[in-house]
């Protein structure tokens, strides 16, 4: 008892109960972003956090009316912060060293951001049995993001940009624009919690994204991004971060948290240290479009297909292709991902304009080509996405063949309809880049038969919540 009145305790979760509650009391009932945080970090849930304000609201409830109702104090009167003097004080003593005592000129920073172990034991993220305390800088602040400003848009640019460029050179970093469209625009089917990290100075040094699955075959998922600017590594900023997006997690009732990561980097030794399990391995490919000669290109492009024609659009798909479109959409469900627990999503017109909009309102340009049976069909299909801007790189998204169409070449078919098609209206695009699963031979087949070529890995990563 006396410890706790002091605020103090060995058990991270109940050191955290108390910061808080000592927080609401000092400070009126104002509690800083950072203070939840903290709380959070540590594993209170938002239940938790209530039931913390209401013990706290009802302790000053009958405080305010035993002092109004001049209650005789009919127990022995103990001092809460000097055991020494316990005992020795009148209630209206107490009152007048309530009303007198200094405030803390600066709140102390929250407990969790201090130090590693109270908000990262291991156990509260994985069953690894290993635990190493490690000091962070106390300067480290964390701050959830409701609505990104342009100015913390920029700091998670700034991270994301330094990270890139040293995990992976040669990859261009997402442009300033399109992080700020990420962070303020609604996904499809998903909302997005985030934390930025700052140093003492305000300088951003680490960024968390948590994209929560909401559509029916995916509500136990959610998919973590993660970056610590290289400056700013092997401290525990990255674990802290992973300890907010798992708290996060567990209130959302996620029991799949998904990664990516650079393969063989630190990305891949930090999963491996917080107990994820590697999924899938997956190529990077890009294709430059002047690889392949233009006779070629046209040769396998206009190629004759009995029985089916090419089509086009771009944005949203044109209503009367919609339903058919959104069928061969659920051919994707078959896409090889290794040992993820992706769950599935089902495809209808709604879905499909949706997502058409979610692009568009990025700044985005979506392109698709489709093959259409003769029957009205649509047996295969692919999408290229030009990011905002005059880009030079463009995103290949999905490209699928319906099942009962597979084995009559439709796949090359519409990709190299694509390039022929980007070559003529977007000339400014130099190259095309895709990522294929090792084990997705058929698409990888048609990939290296277009040109392209594999040039990095990456690797998804699972890790299984574990409960509070
Ligand atoms: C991966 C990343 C987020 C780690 O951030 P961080 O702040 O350096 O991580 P931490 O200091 O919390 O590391 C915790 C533990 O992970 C392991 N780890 C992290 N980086 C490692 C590395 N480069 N090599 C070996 N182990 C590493 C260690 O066990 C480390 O504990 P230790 O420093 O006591 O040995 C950071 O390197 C990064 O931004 N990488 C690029 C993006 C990325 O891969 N994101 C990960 C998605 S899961």
């Amino acid at each position: 008892m006396p410890p706790a009145r002091r605020g103090e305790t060995d058990d991270p979760w109940a050191a955290a109960v108390l910061d808080l509650a000592a927080v609401m009391v000092r400070d009126r009932g104002t509690v800083a972003d950072e203070q939840l945080a903290a709380a959070r970090c540590a594993g209170l849930s938002d239940g938790q956090i209530v039931e913390v304000i209401a013990h706290v609201a009802l302790n000053v409830f009958t405080d305010c009316l035993a002092t109004a109702a001049r209650v005789d104090i009919d127990w022995p009167l103990v001092r809460h912060t000097d055991r020494k003097n316990a005992n020795a004080m009148t209630r209206s003593e107490l009152d007048r060293l309530n009303r007198v005592a200094p405030a803390p000129s600066k709140p102390p920073p929250p407990r969790c951001f201090d130090r590693r172990e109270h908000a990262l034991t291991p156990s509260r993220i994985t069953t690894d049995p290993t635990t190493k305390a490690i000091t962070l800088p106390t300067s480290v602040q964390v701050s959830p993001l409701q609505r990104a400003s342009v100015a913390e848009a920029a700091a998670w640019h700034q991270v994301v940009a330094a990270s890139t460029a040293h995990d992976l050179p040669g990859v261009p970093p997402p442009a300033p624009g399109q992080i700020h469209a990420q962070l303020t625009q609604p996904a499809l089917d998903s909302r997005r919690l985030a934390w930025l990290a700052t140093g003492a100075d305000g300088v951003p040094v680490a960024v968390a994204g948590l994209r929560v699955f909401t559509s029916p075959g995916q509500h136990h998922l959610a998919e973590l991004e993660l970056h610590v600017a290289p400056a700013h590594r092997r401290l525990g900023t990255g674990s802290l971060l992973l300890s907010a997006a798992v708290a996060a997690c567990r209130t959302e009732n996620r029991r799949s948290l998904i990664a990516t990561a650079a393969a063989d980097g630190p990305g891949e030794a930090f999963s491996a240290r917080w107990g994820f399990r590697r999924a899938l391995t997956l190529n990077h490919l890009t294709l430059r479009l002047d690889e392949m000669g233009q006779a070629d290109l046209l040769q396998t492009a206009d190629a004759e297909h009995p029985g089916y024609r090419l089509t086009g659009w771009t944005g949203a798909v044109p209503d009367g292709l919609a339903d058919a479109f959104a069928t061969a959409k659920n051919a994707m469900n078959d896409m090889p991902v290794g040992d993820l627990d992706y769950g599935s999503v089902a495809w209808d017109a709604d879905r499909v304009r949706a997502m058409a909009t979610v692009v568009a309102d990025r700044g985005d340009t979506l392109l698709t080509v489709a093959a259409v049976h003769d029957d009205g069909t649509m047996a295969g299909y692919t999408e290229i996405v030009l990011p905002h801007g005059a880009p030079s790189r463009a995103q290949q998204y999905d490209t699928a063949v319906v099942p009962e169409h597979r084995g009559h070449g439709l796949g090359l078919w519409v990709k190299a309809a694509m390039v022929r098609r980007l070559r003529a209206e977007h000339p400014g695009v130099v190259e095309i880049e895709t990522d294929n699963a090792d084990d997705n031979v058929h698409m990888l087949a048609v990939n290296h038969r277009l040109g392209f070529r594999s040039y990095r890995r990456t690797r998804e990563f699972q890790l299984d919540v574990p409960a509070a």
